[in-house]
């Protein structure tokens, strides 16, 4: 890398005088004074790519709903609440934190297959914009627990427009063998089941078809679908209010070349308008897209173990921080946060958990010695907010930079607090 260079995908990461740095701050002197594993997140890079979907969506009425999923720390939803955005929730623990962190209830939708009565109650109580139902026996259950409370709920049905995302299995979702949605062949059925039970208002439609989506063609043919149904569902006298098209929008992890939010939706939006339904609400649930290439985990390398068939570069970051590799074969880039001269060696580089599955890279070449901080890129998303204590590992601290000021929006998880909650018999 030369100087002043900006990694692919992410201007808000790059190298300044040989050193790598996110906005203004400079990773090594992040990594020395908060120590490593260490995720460091720009907020201009997530306000960058919250624009291109605001620009796709200039001149409409659309809600963009955060996914907060993809990484649920208060302080990253207060950057989207502050934004304008609402949330996509999928429990109750995730209702407390946009609260917490000031986001408006009202803006709030609440998607999931297994939500419990207590979820629906404590939703219903604090005024969710939506409930995203995904099986008749739901819609039941809600507008049982609606009731109870002298409430109606407002629903849409997340519909399965079996439609194939060509992502990784784990990650489609509106295929029919998917535990999503609602088929489509049953779909007007269940809208009329919402539209006959007393606890419920209908208010919208909604699918997502997966994640890491890299290509428009599968956008454009949930659309279609969904349109379809719209179309059958008010001509059977029920109204949709808003249309939620879902998130699913890749990043570019390893030379991927996902559509831009804004050329996405250029497209979906002709097609919308043709068919007549520009002007509806819109609703939208990006996460990865908002977040992932916007942060990055730092961590240091602890030996270096040369081996007869691999070398292994044994760094202090593992599957319990990034947990992404060993779920979902992913591939996250790794650079060195310093780089040194050199044409390096090929390493896989593995945490400290005891499993052979604790990988971060396969065949990286690097030249890198112990006592190195590396970075692994596209961490924003799906990587914090999947963290667990795994060999009893403290979660990592967490840095949100803004322009030069980097502020510690985590503290690191010590050992103690692992076991905090647990007591001797
Ligand atoms: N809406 C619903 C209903 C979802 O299930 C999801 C993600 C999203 C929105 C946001 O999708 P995104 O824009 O982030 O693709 N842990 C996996 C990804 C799981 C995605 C689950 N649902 C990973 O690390 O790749």
């Amino acid at each position: 890398m030369t100087s002043n260079t900006a990694l692919p995908g992410q201007p808000h990461i790059a190298y300044a005088g040989d050193q790598l740095h996110v906005e203004g701050a400079a990773l090594s002197q992040l990594a020395r004074e908060h120590g490593t594993p260490l995720f460091v997140y720009s907020k201009a890079a997530m306000l960058a790519a919250l624009a291109a979907y605001q620009r796709g969506f200039a001149g409409r009425q659309a809600q963009i709903c955060y996914a907060m999923k993809a990484n649920s720390s208060l302080a990253i939803l207060q950057v989207f609440a502050e934004a304008g955005c609402g949330f996509d929730i999928v429990s109750g623990g995730e209702l407390a934190r946009v609260l917490a962190a000031g986001g408006d209830p009202a803006k709030v939708i609440f998607s999931g297959v297994g939500k419990t009565r207590a979820e629906m109650k404590q939703a219903l109580q604090v005024g969710i914009g939506c409930f995203n139902v995904e099986s008749e026996a739901e819609l039941d259950v809600l507008s049982e627990v609606a009731m109870g409370l002298g409430k109606q709920a407002p629903v849409s049905l997340r519909v399965n427009p079996n439609v194939d995302p060509k992502t990784h299995p784990y990650i489609s979702t509106g295929l029919k063998g998917n535990k999503f949605g609602i088929a489509h062949e049953e779909a007007l059925r269940a809208y009329r089941h919402a539209a006959s039970l007393p606890g419920l208002k209908v208010v919208g439609i909604d699918c997502h078809i997966g994640s890491q989506i890299t290509d428009s063609t599968p956008y454009l043919d949930a659309m279609d679908r969904v349109l379809d149904l719209v179309a059958e569902v008010e001509s059977a006298g029920i109204p949709i209010h808003h249309i939620d098209f879902g998130g699913g929008l890749g990043i570019n992890y390893n030379g991927d070349t996902p559509p831009e939010a804004d050329a996405l939706w250029a497209q979906l939006l002709t097609k919308l308008d043709a068919r007549g339904y520009g002007q509806r609400q819109l609703m939208i649930e990006p996460g990865r897209s908002l977040v992932g290439n916007a942060g990055v985990c730092l961590t240091e390398v602890l030996y270096l173990k040369p081996g007869e068939q691999k070398n292994f570069c044994i760094v202090d970051a593992a599957m319990n921080d990034l947990p992404r590799p060993a779920m979902y074969q992913a591939f996250h880039q790794i650079v060195p946060v310093t780089p040194r001269p050199g044409d390096g060696v090929v390493y896989d580089v593995v945490g400290p958990v005891c499993e052979s599955g604790d990988w971060i890279g396969h065949d990286r070449q690097m030249q890198v010695a112990a006592g190195d901080v590396l970075a692994v890129l596209s961490a924003g998303a799906y990587c914090m907010s999947m963290a667990s204590n795994y060999n009893t590992r403290g979660r990592a601290a967490e840095i949100l930079v803004d322009g030069t000021k980097a502020h510690l929006i985590r503290q690191r998880e010590s050992a103690f607090d692992t076991f905090a909650l647990e007591q001797l018999v």
